[in-house]
């Protein structure tokens, strides 16, 4: 009964153990959710009175398709401001989020035939964008010793006359590693020669820890075949509001808009006002995010790379450490796999993890650190005791 396209697209394992935390906390049971894609802070206050004022002064009806002419502006003037990448107006789409964005790209330039890059561990939603439209994942190693860059001639041996597009995440999920600008160069150079785009999503780029982010447009001499991808969700704690945008070649823009005025109609009205506050309002709640993710980084990381047969590198952004737990799982006959080890501490802890698996690397576990210090802690305490256990 159903289409060939819908048996294509693999529930999104984040969000189905989303879903097992709440039925644990909907059973009484104390868990500690580390599974979460979402900042833990309310979104900043300027942001939802801009929210309610919007719907005090009726901005309550459809509006242009691609978004409203003050939203795109706010996006010009924070892509120029903050990631130096200078665009006009007809160059961006708003859509119902970063994810709705990637979509919508996918959706208007692959297809049938075409192979599409994909770097592994990936984000669980890349693969299923580019199935969906019929075009074929590559996936590529990345270097988990060295900010799970990628690993070049694996990428080199990968391209083919049908690649028709490179996908880079830096600040990645789920790794929260953040590439050099050699590594983002030699990738741009690669697309180039191979005439594929560069699908750069950026919606961590507020998050990084050591060192200030650097676009993927900014850095390349040819980037008219980059389209950025950047989100309100992360950086401003506005996960429900639905925002996220494109900035990049003006054909491909006015494509994913027409698809999207034939989907969704529009983003929504009283969103995109509080988006507009977002962008282009007081900034300062941003750098406080940030340096309590900083400190719960600092945290999270030392503490497993104190714990016996455990490796974590030193993730540069994003709030996600991907910690290897490949010697336990050669060693234990319990655990053999990345999922035995997120439901032995979902079930005998109450600890809500990812497992690798989800994210192309059975030999991982994704941890969220946009939590408490709190439930860091003790999930760190809890995590121990399970190795203890498990020896
Ligand atoms: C790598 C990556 N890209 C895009 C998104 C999409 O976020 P949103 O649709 O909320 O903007 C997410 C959310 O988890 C993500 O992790």
């Amino acid at each position: 009964m159903l289409t060939e396209r819908i048996g294509r697209i693999t529930p999104s394992a984040t969000l189905a153990m989303t879903a097992k935390a709440a039925e644990l906390r909907a059973a009484g049971k104390p868990v500690i959710n580390l599974s979460v894609g979402e900042p833990d802070f309310p979104t900043p206050k300027n942001i939802r009175l801009a929210g309610q004022r919007a719907i005090e002064e009726g901005h309550t009806r459809y509006t242009p398709g691609g978004g409203t002419m003050e939203l795109k502006k706010a996006v010009v003037e924070k892509l120029s401001r903050d990631n130096n990448l200078h665009y006009d107006t007809s160059q961006i789409l708003i859509s119902c989020g970063g994810k709705h964005s990637l979509y919508n790209a996918c959706q208007a330039l692959f297809q049938t035939g075409d192979e599409v890059i994909i770097f592994s561990p990936y984000w669980v939603s890349f693969p299923d964008f580019v199935s969906v439209t019929g075009a074929k994942p590559v996936f590529v190693n990345t270097n988990p010793l060295h900010q799970f860059e990628p690993v070049l001639d694996d990428l080199k041996a990968k391209i083919t006359p049908r690649t028709k597009g490179i996908i880079i995440n830096s600040p990645s999920n789920p790794t929260g590693g953040v590439w050099s600008d050699e590594a983002v160069l030699k990738v741009l150079e690669i697309a180039q020669d191979a005439n594929a785009w560069i699908f750069s999503d950026e919606c961590y780029e507020q998050l990084t820890y050591d060192r200030p982010y650097i676009s993927t447009a900014v850095l390349g001499e040819n980037t008219e075949k980059v389209l950025t991808f950047q989100s309100c969700s992360k950086t401003y704690a506005m996960t429900g509001w639905r925002i996220g945008y494109t900035a990049g070649d003006e054909k491909v823009i006015q494509a994913m808009g027409k698809l999207q005025g034939q989907s969704t109609s529009c983003p929504c009205s009283i969103a995109q006002v509080a988006a507009t506050e977002a962008l282009i309002g007081d900034q300062s709640e941003v750098a406080i995010m940030r340096n309590v993710f900083k400190k719960r980084r600092d945290y999270i990381v030392n503490r497993l790379n104190k714990m016996n047969g455990v490796h974590c590198d030193n993730p540069g952004g994003a709030f996600y450490v991907f910690p290897d737990f490949s010697t336990l799982m050669g060693s234990n006959k319990k655990i053999q796999s990345s999922n035995d080890l997120s439901m032995y501490l979902l079930e005998q802890k109450a600890v809500v993890t990812v497992a690798g698996k989800a994210f192309g690397s059975d030999g991982n576990v994704r941890f969220s650190y946009a939590a408490s210090d709190e439930d860091l802690s003790r999930a760190m305490d809890l995590l121990e005791e399970t190795l203890t256990e498990l020896e």
